[in-house]
């Protein structure tokens, strides 16, 4: 049977690197190494630079994201950026990032509202799920992958006012990234064959939610953790898996230019077969 056609998604992940001073022309040249129309390409740069970003990518078909939303809508939360703030400055955002779950202790309660303020804000959220390395090798990364995304979901559901339906508008905006903490940012990733069976018990944990098979499984699922333009192949080789989150290499413009050459390749032999 085929599959649904969901597209081929490279977002880069800046994390704590560049200013609003080289963002721009980093942000431009980022765009033009990797002008792939089959590819919906991302980036997410640190807050202070979203607006140079934007400015920079201005008229280039590449998205803005944010690094993080915070789970309320506003209040007394110093040194915190609502997802309403984000208007005008990013349409895409990523939530529930492990390093923020480790050094922020976020909980899947609080990713569940971020999911919340996302669709409340028109951004689309890249929500980052992962076990680490002793849950996988114990053979329990599926029941961790499975509990954060049904941890946030009960959240989500408690604060969204179509409750627990279908209906919350979350099928159609929702990307998850499957990140394993133990292959991010140390050189080591996950087998695809692994990644992929991930995104098998991603999709089951939505339609165990109630959502319709269809719903779920237009759901883009990303894989994410030390992605280069050398290791990007055997997660697009998956078609349970529909491209990448990209840290470290994010930055680099060799190495985006390969991995989203590499992934436009999957994305028309996808075309081509549906
Ligand atoms: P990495 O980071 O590509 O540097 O491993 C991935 C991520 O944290 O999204």
């Amino acid at each position: 049977m085929m599959g649904p056609m969901r597209p081929v998604i490279i977002a880069g992940n800046w994390k704590m690197h560049t200013t609003p001073a080289d963002a721009g022309s980093l942000a431009t040249a980022l765009a033009d190494a990797t002008a792939q129309a089959a590819v919906v390409r991302v980036i997410c740069p640190p807050f202070v630079a979203l607006a140079a970003v934007r400015d920079a990518l201005a008229g280039r078909d590449v998205a803005v994201g944010a690094q993080n939303v915070h789970h309320e809508a506003a209040g007394a939360y110093t040194g915190e950026v609502a997802a309403a703030m984000l208007a005008g400055l990013a349409t895409w955002a990523i939530v529930g990032h492990s390093e923020r779950r480790r050094d922020a202790g976020e909980t899947d309660a609080q990713i569940g509202q971020k999911l919340r303020r996302c669709l409340e804000a028109g951004l689309r959220p890249i929500l980052c799920v992962g076990e680490g390395l002793e849950d996988r090798d114990a053979g329990r990364a599926d029941a961790v992958v499975r509990d954060q995304l049904d941890g946030a979901w009960a959240s989500f559901a408690a604060v969204s006012p179509g409750g627990s339906g279908h209906g919350t508008g979350l099928a159609s905006r929702l990307v998850v990234a499957y990140e394993p903490v133990w292959a991010i940012g140390t050189g080591r990733t996950a087998r695809g064959a692994d990644a992929a069976a991930i995104a098998r018990v991603i999709r089951a944990t939505l339609i165990g939610w109630g959502w319709p098979r269809t719903a779920a499984e237009a759901v883009p699922v990303l894989y994410g953790g030390s992605v280069t333009s050398a290791t990007i192949d055997a997660f697009m080789a998956e078609p349970e898996l529909d491209g990448a989150l990209v840290g470290g290499a994010s930055l680099k413009v060799e190495e985006m230019a390969g991995i989203v050459a590499r992934a436009a390749l999957t994305a028309h032999a996808r075309a081509a077969t549906s």
